[in-house]
């Protein structure tokens, strides 16, 4: 490169509102958005600030990740002391105290014996190192033929290859299926309109949809499986809250063929569902467990999977010494996310929030329960703080009916999460009961509008 290339790489002049059109957003009609664009400029507790000034209530916690609202100065303030301290430090064959300090905190709040912590920076990777660690560990064991993978229809587990193909989700395979894990089935759904519409909580039936596991079992032989994963609410593909029984059928199936259960906690870990994590909330123990969002309440990117000891232990014993895992991130455990990630949970602790996320529990099931009989309405779903509403979809447009909602409760300056044809509510663990009216009240305009 010439200097005068190199001069006219950086000489750019900054414009007072950039051009749109470079930026190739993610998951997002990037034509329709860069029309028409929705631009946040400032958040602060519940509420965003938008380009044009309005505030706008944040009914999803972000992308279900700023559990403890936005903004909050005990976390904003670790960030900016940490990166005037150590602002990086590599974490291969070297570390700093606070990715080890953080771990131990991590274990400490999670049940049982998820006692082992491997950092990355997002979700996926949390669920491509989990999926990774479980082939390690067969192979450290002698057993490397259990290499096949469970996921379950409808699971959404980032968008890594790994996983996307134990995700459920066909959209997000379409497009590279010409490339997936050749070794994955999928068990079935929970979602059953037919006999659990209108639950509260967990529905009633389908504690037997996870005998799908022993078909595969009887199918591929027990010792082919190295691990089954899925949400144990799932969230991404509307909120499908488990059947009661099911999670411990699932569990239950894996101890009698030593299959490992990875619990991918991504949306539930962190106060989601009124518990530290899902398998707390619910009372069964996976064998691995994912986690990203709120983990630094989403100010600093970070994932990291929880392993039992003897996974860990396996592992470290199947090389005689030297590296035992080869795998791992340049930002595994970084400093600024390590002290955004105490912080955070400091805060959910001196405040409470995953107590407070129970305590709202009932209020904001009555306020989305209020949404039965509503135009188009055809089930209303509830846990924790979370809430969702199932639209009937539009002949020949499915998912058209939720997203105009959304646009409408945008207009009408409250944020919801349209997926498919469900609209989902996930407010920050902070939220007041007045907020969640508003939220809902909002809503129930927005859908009532909709042709
Ligand atoms: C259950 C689950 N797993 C994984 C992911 C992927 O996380 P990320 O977008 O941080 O990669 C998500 C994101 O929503 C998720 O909900």
């Amino acid at each position: 490169m010439s200097h005068t290339a190199i001069d006219s790489a950086f000489t750019t002049p900054p414009a007072a509102s950039p051009s749109l059109e470079e930026f190739w957003m993610p998951f997002t009609g990037n034509r329709a958005f860069k029309r028409a664009p929705r631009l946040l400029v400032s958040a602060k507790d519940m509420h965003y600030t938008a380009a044009d000034g309005r505030q706008i209530l944040d009914g999803t916690a972000g992308l279900w990740c700023v559990n403890a609202g936005h903004c909050r100065e005990p976390i904003t303030a670790a960030i900016r002391e940490q990166a005037g301290v150590l602002d990086y430090a590599p974490p291969f064959q070297l570390g700093h105290p606070l990715a080890f300090e953080l771990a131990q905190r991590v274990a400490a709040m999670l049940p049982g014996d998820l006692d082992h912590i491997f950092f990355g920076n997002s979700g996926s990777e949390a669920v491509d190192s989990a999926l990774k660690i479980a082939l390690a560990y067969w192979q450290a064991k002698g057993e490397p033929r259990r290499a096949r993978f469970v996921g379950r229809a409808r699971g959404y587990h980032g968008v890594g290859f790994g996983g996307i193909a134990v995700g459920g989700i066909a959209a997000n395979q379409r497009q590279f299926a010409s490339q997936l894990l050749p070794a994955v089935d999928h068990l079935p759904h929970t979602h059953d309109l037919a006999r659990n519409a209108f639950a509260h909580g967990q529905p009633a039936h389908g504690a037997e949809l996870a005998d799908a596991l022993e078909q595969l079992v009887a199918k591929h032989g027990a010792d082919t499986i190295a691990a089954v994963i899925v949400e144990p609410m799932a969230g991404s593909t509307g909120v499908l809250i488990p059947p009661v029984g099911y999670l411990e059928r699932l569990r239950a199936i894996c101890d009698r063929h030593g299959i490992l259960l990875i619990f991918d906690e991504v949306i539930t870990g962190f106060g989601r569902l009124g518990a530290p994590f899902a398998a707390t909330r619910f009372g069964v123990q996976p064998d691995m467990l994912t986690m990203a969002k709120g983990i630094t309440n989403a100010t600093v990117p970070m994932g990291a999977v929880a392993v039992r000891g003897g996974i860990y232990d396996t592992v470290m014993n199947g090389v005689a010494s030297g590296i035992e895992l080869f795998h791992g991130y340049t930002y595994s455990g970084h400093p600024l996310a390590a002290a955004a990630g105490l912080a955070t949970l400091s805060l959910y602790e001196t405040e409470g929030l995953f107590e407070r996320s129970r305590a709202m529990e009932p209020h904001l099931e009555r306020a989305v329960h209020s949404l039965r009989g509503a135009r188009h309405v055809i089930d209303v779903r509830n846990i924790g703080l979370v809430g969702a509403v199932e639209l009937e979809p539009r002949d020949g447009a499915p998912g058209a009916r939720a997203f105009e909602t959304f646009l409408k409760c945008f207009e009408a300056g409250v944020l919801v999460r349209s997926s498919g044809d469900n609209i989902a509510i996930s407010p920050p663990l902070i939220v007041s009961e007045a907020e969640i009216d508003r939220i809902v009240t909002v809503l129930r305009d927005a859908i009532q509008r909709v042709e």
